[in-house]
């Protein structure tokens, strides 16, 4: 069988890895792929977010399955024109893929079903979110209604900081002209449950914890993620129970009442908060960097669980028992500006898996190419175990511009 892995990034690799370990795959393509996924998947130059020539290049070499990565590929209607052309795609449709590219659209969803969620409003108007900001305490959540790669929410603690973030979102044209949503202000522990739905099935997968801020101590600014692990021990079986039963199954459920069966991955960005698990955000797709720890856990064929999903039917899915750590190496300056370019050595070293996520190859030369550059995992029979070893493998990869966080797992051990 030969599939097509939409994605660049290191989640992406995960997926890559996950289904070249399966027994029906001859032939793995990855558009576009990067330096570390071209050892396994043969990367074709085309943009995740080009959807009809992506169509094109699967019925054109015969895919059986193709596997959409990232939000902008699922926004771009992807699942959609695969299907009307007849070809296999597992991900949801864009009208389902408003869960994600439309707070607004999740909001009102979960407010509608009852499903818990920090209270919330919608603003388009500036003043009338002002003077509702004003009414309320601090801090306060600020979220731009629309895809802004994880950079489209802030956390205002002034009042100062709010007009800000509000002319930025409301006035301003930054993300373009949008809609806001104000929320109300949660704390505790946040957790990342992806789970394999079709329609109202739905199947979890183990638990995962993501690091977003830039610096230990979750100090520094937000990132696309520092580090994920798996096995988390504040995360009960009645915890994994309730959002299981009122967040998980109760969305996939409403979303096929809606008229958006929803089809691939639903990841619950879920908060356990002193009143309950709430969630915090919903995706539409696999996490990064969660993939990368939890798709090493899966005992089963991926490639056959992504088809059965795709076609309505039940899937077989199980799981390795042990903790898996990664931690990312990114670019000195990452999130903000960073040089590109320098030379990394001694992947091939790491007793582990290390996934591209920002690399090139030039001259036989793996090289820094983005802020993110590669992460690290390792497995092993405890967390802890996980946490030493990931600890001791990172510091196998030699690059003069890169860091990392030393305090992945940490929040485990509270
Ligand atoms: P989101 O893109 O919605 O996941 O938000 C990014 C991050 O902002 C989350 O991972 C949380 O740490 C934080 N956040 C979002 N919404 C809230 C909220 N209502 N209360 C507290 N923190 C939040
Ligand atoms: N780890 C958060 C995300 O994938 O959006």
């Amino acid at each position: 069988m030969k599939a097509l892995v939409v994605g660049s990034g290191g989640r992406c690799h995960a997926i890559v890895e996950a289904l070249s370990r399966s027994p029906q795959v001859d032939k793995i393509y990855c558009a576009p792929g990067n330096a570390g996924i071209a050892a396994l998947a043969e990367c074709i130059a085309i943009k995740e977010t080009d959807v009809e020539a992506l169509r094109d290049f699967a019925l054109a070499e015969g895919i059986e399955l193709t596997v959409a990565g990232p939000e902008v590929a699922l926004a771009a209607g992807i699942a959609d024109c695969f299907r009307e052309a007849g070809l296999r795609l597992f991900g949801p449709t864009k009208a389902a893929a408003q869960i994600e590219s439309s707070k607004e659209f999740a909001k009102e969803l979960m407010q509608k079903y009852d499903i818990p969620t920090a209270a919330f409003r919608t603003f388009e108007d500036f003043d009338a979110a002002m003077e509702y900001v004003k009414a309320g305490s601090l801090p306060t959540v600020l979220k731009y209604d629309g895809l802004a790669a994880g950079k489209g929410v802030v956390i205002a603690e002034t009042m100062a900081e709010a007009e800000e973030a509000l002319r930025d979102m409301l006035l301003d044209s930054k993300f373009g002209k949008g809609k806001v949503v104000i929320e109300e202000y949660l704390e505790g522990p946040e957790f990342s449950l992806m789970c394999f739905v079709s329609g109202t099935e739905v199947y979890p997968m183990p638990v995962a914890q993501d690091h977003k801020r830039a610096y230990d101590g979750d100090k520094g600014p937000n990132t696309g993620g520092m580090g994920a692990y798996t096995c988390l021990p504040f995360i009960s079986d009645e915890d994994l129970a309730y959002a299981m039963d009122k967040i998980m199954r109760p969305t996939a459920a409403a979303l096929f009442k809606e008229g958006c069966a929803f089809s691939g991955v639903l990841y619950g960005g879920l908060m356990k908060t002193p009143n309950g698990i709430k969630v915090i955000e919903f995706n539409a797709r696999f996490g990064d960097p969660e993939t990368e720890v939890v798709l090493p856990r899966m005992k089963s064929d991926i490639y056959q669980v992504f088809c059965d999903i795709a076609d309505g039917k039940q899937p077989t899915i199980e799981w390795y028992d042990f903790a898996t750590l990664g931690i990312v190496l990114a670019s000195k300056g990452y999130p903000g500006s960073y040089d590109k370019g320098f030379e990394i050595k001694g992947a091939d070293k790491v007793d582990g898996s290390v996934y591209h996520m920002g690399t090139s190859f030039r001259d036989g030369k793996y090289l820094t190419s983005g802020g993110r550059v590669m992460i690290v995992v390792c497995k092993a029979p405890t967390l802890r175990e996980a946490q030493q070893k990931a600890a001791e493998e990172v510091g196998k990869i030699e690059c003069d511009n890169l860091f990392h966080r030393t305090d992945i797992g940490d929040k485990a051990f509270l």
